[in-house]
């Protein structure tokens, strides 16, 4: 796995606001804390976002968006003591991660966003506006000129602040009118944007269609190449992550996720699924590579869980309960010979132990085998016919339970070994 190798060394090309030196690496913009955030109910006070972003700079994130400061005095804060400490205090190897603030495209946002970011060493500021139809018919009531206009006027005045770091979003972009994206896009190039972010707002894309967006605008947007193209899909269909992989098999080199996918509706694509899947396919994908450190994908996503009070399912890929879990006996029984056979990445590659090596768990459809091998786990050295008897009756608690844990097969064995 000569791509995951490189992966784990974490080291990752100087950063330059409109350009990476390395073709094949990709930038993990990280938004947990502004659109994950956004999710109903998921709402996290000062110290909880501080928190989450040391844990994200932990786990090496190009650039983390701490929030939208101008939406409340509270996120102001929250955004500017991320800015003071996460944004100046380099984690082990020398990373220290870009600090970004969300704003609309008004001088008061950009001016709310600017004062909290610019406490960072790497300040970003993220400001957008909707470029579809519907949007700008029915939401902002203004003409495509308006907000061509409006576009290019706020990332000027973005950079008269004097921040040299500045992303533009067209909101909606799935949705937008092709050549009008392109002219939008030219537009806030020579205004001075460094990065382009291409949301699919609605995850209202398939991923051809959103590969071929990004490869269309890649094509068609003069001054494209002075910049850096992003990806912000949404997962109304589910379809997220696919949609980001295929932009980054397009040509974007950042990808904006969240960690466990949380935000607005469906959520994003999640951090942990891009990364890894960039890891494990990185062959696939033309020798992509992100500057993650995977073994902090576990803890990171434990702590979103506890800090914006949203649970995973259990079946949820990479972080779920059941990720790394076995049940049936064919499963079992490969897993106890070779690891490959059921398991594409190892649990040690995103920082997860396992109370048991194989990661069998012990239920209605497990087999012979995987009882013997918990057995001996256990210190039980059992065959031949006491073998028999212990597993007809564990095949009996196993129909009424839906797990069988460790100390039932404790008491199961004392009760058939030791019987008088
Ligand atoms: O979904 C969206 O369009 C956004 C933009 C602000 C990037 O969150």
């Amino acid at each position: 796995r000569p791509f995951a190798a490189r992966c784990s060394l974490v080291s990752r090309p100087e950063y330059v606001p409109n350009h990476i030196p390395d073709p094949g690496y990709v930038r993990i913009f990280d938004t947990t804390l502004r659109d994950g955030e956004q999710s109903p109910g998921a709402t996290m006070t000062s110290n909880e976002k501080l928190a989450v972003a040391r844990q994200l700079s932990r786990l090496g994130v190009d650039i983390i968006e701490a929030g939208f400061p101008a939406s409340s005095p509270d996120d102001l804060e929250a955004v500017r003591s991320i800015a003071m400490e996460i944004g100046n205090k380099p984690v082990e190897g020398g990373h220290l991660p870009v600090i970004c603030g969300l704003s609309r495209c008004n001088k008061k946002d950009i001016d709310t966003a600017w004062e909290a970011v610019r406490h960072a060493r790497r300040p970003r500021v993220h400001t957008f506006i909707a470029t579809s139809e519907i949007h700008m018919q029915h939401k902002l009531r203004k003409t495509r000129e308006e907000v061509v206009r409006i576009a290019r006027e706020m990332v000027a005045y973005a950079g008269s602040l004097g921040c040299k770091d500045i992303e533009f979003s067209p909101e909606d972009a799935g949705r937008s009118d092709r050549e009008f994206l392109y002219l939008i896009l030219e537009e806030v190039i020579k205004a001075g944007a460094t990065t382009l972010n291409i949301p699919d707002t609605v995850g209202y894309t398939v991923p051809d269609e959103f590969g071929q967006l990004i490869s269309d605008i890649k094509s068609n947007t003069r001054g494209i190449e002075n910049v850096i193209i992003s990806t912000h899909c949404q997962n109304d269909l589910g379809l997220a992550t696919a949609n980001t992989l295929a932009g980054a098999c397009a040509g974007a080199r950042q990808l904006e996720v969240t960690v466990n996918g949380i935000g607005e509706r469906a959520g994003n694509a999640s951090l942990e699924e891009v990364v890894m899947a960039i890891r494990c396919r990185s062959q696939s994908m033309g020798g992509l590579y992100t500057g993650i450190n995977t073994k902090h994908i576990t803890v990171a996503s434990r702590m979103v869980v506890e800090c914006s009070g949203l649970l995973i399912q259990p079946h949820k890929a990479i972080v779920g309960a059941n990720a790394f879990a076995h049940e049936s006996g064919i499963h079992q029984d490969g897993m106890l010979k070779f690891k490959g056979t059921y398991e594409i990445m190892s649990p040690d590659d995103v920082g997860l132990t396992r109370s048991n090596e194989s990661g069998i768990v012990l239920g209605k459809l497990s087999g012979r085998h995987a009882l013997k091998s918990k057995l001996i786990e256990l210190g039980y050295d059992v065959s031949g016919k006491e073998l028999d008897d212990i597993f007809k009756r564990f095949k009996e608690i196993a129909e009424k339970k839906k797990r069988v844990s460790d100390d039932d097969i404790e008491a199961l064995v004392s009760s058939e070994i030791f019987q008088p």
